[in-house]
Formats: structure tokens, C-alpha cells, sequence
């Protein structure tokens, strides 16, 4: 198992960013946290107390912020191993009521800025014949959502970001992933989805149960891993088997 790597994770904060942390921390990785609050970031720091663990605040939809983060995240190595874009956000909305500005801020948060944090960590990789990024998409871009449109177009989005990035990328030994989480009882899941959304997605499941942000640390895991060297351009669904493709 390769260990030593400089790993860099959006959203880091959140309920499904701290639990990938705290995996490659485990595995003896450097981590850089990065998430828009300071305090969020602090408590983070807090709880993990790893010499290992470097925290940054950055919005990645800003593309100074993401070569400055970048930056910090390459200053003791040089490079960034391995990146994992979480950073997201998925209100509730109808479609009818969506303004133009609340469609270009989620496409901005889900998909233009996992394509900034792309585009500021590729340079560290390419030329060293190794790099892996696992991007976080959703399952809910293959059947939709109700309230979602903006939300579920982006994530689709990520799909094909993604793909064009395993072409482009393939011959420097860099890999791009997407794992696809089914709904997920993290603290913002509970507040944004309706309580019938959370119910139905347990009934839907072969494994009928609520799905935790733990349930998607091993794959995660496994993508940046040297097991996962000839996967790229995938999108692997872990959601309890309810979409299956
Ligand atoms: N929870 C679910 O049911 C579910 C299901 C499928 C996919 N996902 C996806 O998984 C990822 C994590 O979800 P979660 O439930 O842990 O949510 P979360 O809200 O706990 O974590 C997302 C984090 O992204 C951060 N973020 C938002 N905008 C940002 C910006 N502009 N710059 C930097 N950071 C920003 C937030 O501060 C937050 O800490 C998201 O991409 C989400 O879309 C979640």
C-alpha cells in the first residue's frame, strides 16, 4: 500500500469530506483539508489532532483561491498525489422558481469548481507518472430528482468532466474517477432533503438501510490506491444497489 502521499480533499468539513480525511491520515498520507470556514476547519483539527493534517480555507469556485490552495498544498512535497473533490451543495428547489442565479451557484459550487481544483492540481502531477483524482458525483443523475434540476445537471456534468480528464490525462499516469453516493444521512442531507426522500431511498436499496459516510471511505480509498492503477474514466455507484447499471 503506497503511503507518504500529499492528498488534498474539498469539502473537507463536511460529514463525507472528514471521514475521507481521517481514512488517508490513517494510511500515514499528508492531508490538506481545505472547506470555505476557518472554524470548521479548526474543529476539524481539533478532533483529528494528526501532525499529519493541514487545513486551508479556499472557495473552489474562485480559481485564485484554487492555485493559492494549490500552492500550499504542494509547498512540503512539491506535488499533490492525490485529489479528492467533495465540495458540494444540493438545496431543494423547484424548477419554476429557479432564478438564473441560483442555477449558475450550483453549477458554479458542483462542476465549475471541481473543474478549477482539476485544473490547479493537474500541473503538480503530470510529469511524474503518477496521479489519481476521485471526484464525488451523485446516483441521482440516473433516474433525477424532483427539486433538483440544477444540482442533478451538474453532477451529471462531473461525469463527463471526468471521462475527458481520464483521456486527456491517461498517457501521464494520472487517473479520474467519480464515485456516485446514493442519499447519504450526513448532517446536511438531513436539513436540505425531505424526510420522504431520506425514507425512500432505504426502500429502493438491495441493502436496506441508511447509507453513511463511512459506506463510501473504502472505495474512495481504493481509487487512489495502487490497486485501482488501470481504473479511469469510471463512475462506480455506492448506494446499496438501487441504481444499477
Ligand atoms: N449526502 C448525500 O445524500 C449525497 C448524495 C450524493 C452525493 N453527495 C455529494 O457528496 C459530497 C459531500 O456531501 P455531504 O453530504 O458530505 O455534504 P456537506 O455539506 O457535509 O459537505 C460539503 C462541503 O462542501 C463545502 N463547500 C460548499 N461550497 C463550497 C465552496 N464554494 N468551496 C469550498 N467548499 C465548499 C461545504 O462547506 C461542506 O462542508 C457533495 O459533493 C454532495 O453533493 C451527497
Amino acid at each position: 500500500m503506497k503511503t507518504g502521499r500529499t492528498v488534498l480533499i474539498t469539502g473537507a468539513a463536511g460529514g463525507m469530506g472528514a471521514e475521507f480525511v481521517r481514512r488517508f491520515l490513517d494510511n500515514g498520507d499528508a492531508v490538506v483539508a481545505t472547506d470555505t470556514s476557518d472554524e470548521a476547519l479548526g474543529a476539524l483539527s481539533s478532533k483529528l489532532a494528526s501532525r499529519l493534517l493541514r487545513v486551508q480555507s479556499a472557495d473552489i469556485t474562485d480559481e485564485s483561491a484554487t492555485t493559492a490552495l494549490t500552492a500550499f498544498a504542494a509547498e512540503q512535497s512539491g506535488r499533490v498525489d492525490v485529489l479528492v473533490n467533495v465540495a458540494g451543495f444540493f438545496p431543494v428547489q423547484p424548477f419554476i422558481e429557479m432564478t438564473a442565479a441560483d442555477w449558475r451557484k450550483i453549477i458554479d459550487i458542483n462542476l465549475t469548481g471541481t473543474a478549477l481544483m482539476c485544473k490547479a492540481v493537474l500541473p503538480t502531477m503530470i510529469g511524474r507518472g503518477w496521479g489519481r483524482i476521485v471526484n464525488i458525483g451523485s446516483a441521482s443523475i440516473y433516474s433525477g430528482v424532483k427539486g433538483q434540476a440544477h444540482y442533478v445537471a451538474a453532477k451529471a456534468g462531473t461525469i463527463g468532466l471526468s471521462r475527458s480528464l481520464a483521456r486527456e490525462f491517461g498517457s501521464e499516469g494520472i487517473t479520474v474517477n467519480v464515485v456516485a453516493p446514493g442519499v447519504t444521512i450526513t448532517p446536511s442531507a438531513k436539513k436540505a432533503l425531505p424526510q420522504e426522500i431520506q425514507d425512500a431511498a432505504i426502500k429502493v436499496r438491495c441493502l436496506n438501510r441508511e447509507e453513511h459516510a463511512e459506506d463510501l471511505v473504502g472505495t474512495v480509498f481504493f481509487l487512489a490506491s495502487p490497486d485501482a492503477d488501470f481504473i479511469t474514466g469510471q463512475t462506480i455507484i455506492v448506494d446499496g444497489g438501487n441504481e444499477m447499471l
